[in-house]
């Protein structure tokens, strides 16, 4: 599709990912593939000596430190909690001097997200702001912060910070198995290919004519699931935040595993699926989900990947198929957004949504406003 002045600052903001994604390589890895980190005092000691993650943050935000628990856990085997910041308060935080708690935010002034590092800031936790904003007040009050290099949004629908809020979580969790010498070769070059991220998000962009038709025959409808399992399931969340807040489309993003314990009941031939799903990672009961779905006479699309490794018993399956370039399984939450955002700017356009303006947010009300005197 052309970019064109008019256009929305949604879709430009979608389309500027590969080059945010790049810039935040640029940034985080330095030579011999060594993370590097922006402000100490989160130097080598502290981060060695960190026996828990709690990450924290609202809407899009905590979208992409969901799917950070899995690569923390994998990596860095600490045990890692995730968490809406408006809940923090809400519980018992059990959080110690061991623990590394990092709130992620676009803005860096989600009031949420604020009061939940100092809370977790106060029961003695080492504090790690990822925001775009600096300085914010979530920048002022860790004790460390890190920035996404999204440059300048002027949207408030989170796109390509959302992405590089992915990846530098990811980047951060290679950086803690580093220091706890849990390094090992294949993530070598693991992180070599992340070099090709950039590239495989551009692959994805340019099918934007594929989804604009997907985004036509969704119109006809009146909600979506989208269901995905694993480091996947927090992009159906996304995705399906994105289709409420950007389309005024009722989505819903849903565990595929879980969708067979009552949710079922709610489909037919009315009720379009969206699953994300992998050959290496779908299994007998996904497909037995989805055969279920097609008996159900539900519209089934999959997103999914293509060439030699396609899943050939879902596919047969599916009404529509929107093929992904082959990536790392850890890679994958990055690219199989992209179909859903641009389902979201599609399907907003033709629901005649302002888009850059939807409305869904507080309006920047919960927002800690910029202290002036600096
Ligand atoms: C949705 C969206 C919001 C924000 C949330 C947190 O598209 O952008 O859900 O992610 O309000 O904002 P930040 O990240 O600025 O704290």
């Amino acid at each position: 599709m052309k970019e064109t002045d008019k256009e929305p600052f949604f879709i430009k903001e979608i389309r500027e990912q590969p080059k945010v994604l790049a810039n935040t390589l640029t940034k985080y890895l330095g030579p011999n593939l060594y993370l590097k980190m922006t402000r100490p005092p989160l130097d080598e000691a502290t981060l060695r000596g960190v026996n828990q993650v709690y990450i924290t943050a609202c809407g899009t935000s905590y979208h992409a430190g969901m799917t950070a628990r899995y690569i923390f856990e994998e990596l860095s085997q600490l045990p890692t909690v995730v968490e809406p910041a408006s809940e923090a308060g809400r519980h018992h935080l059990l959080v110690d001097d061991k623990t590394l708690a990092v709130a992620v935010s676009q803005s860096g002034r989600s009031s949420d997200t604020l009061s939940a590092l100092n809370l977790a800031k106060a029961r003695g936790a080492v504090t790690l702001a990822l925001v775009n904003d600096s300085p914010s007040p979530l920048t002022e009050a860790a004790s460390g912060y890190l920035m996404t290099l999204a440059g300048q949004v002027f949207t408030l629908s989170s796109t390509k910070a959302f992405t590089s809020q992915t990846l530098v979580l990811g980047l951060l969790a290679f950086r803690l198995a580093q220091s706890r010498g849990l390094m090992k070769e294949p993530w070598r070059q693991e992180l070599e290919n992340l070099g090709r991220v950039p590239e495989m998000v551009r692959y994805v962009l340019a099918l934007e004519d594929r989804v604009a038709l997907m985004a036509k025959a969704l119109a006809n409808y009146e909600q979506v699931f989208i269901l995905a399992r694993g480091a996947l399931l927090p992009m159906a969340y996304e995705g399906a935040l994105k289709l409420k807040e950007v389309a005024h489309f009722h989505a819903e993003g849903y565990s595929t595993g879980e969708f067979g314990h009552g949710p079922l009941g709610l489909v037919g031939p009315r009720s379009p699926i969206i699953l994300i799903a992998f050959a290496d990672e779908a299994g007998s009961s996904t497909l037995a989900l989805a055969r279920s779905l097609k008996a159900r006479g539900a519209p089934l699309w999959l997103i999914s990947e293509d060439g030699p490794k396609k899943d050939l018993a879902l596919s047969s399956l599916a009404d529509d198929f929107f093929p992904l370039p082959a990536v790392q399984p850890r890679l994958r939450p990055m690219v199989a957004i992209i179909p859903l955002q641009l389902l979201a700017y599609h399907l907003g356009r033709l629901r005649r949504v302002d888009v850059d303006n939807p409305g869904g947010l507080l309006g920047g009300e919960d927002w800690v406003q910029p202290d002036k005197s600096h």
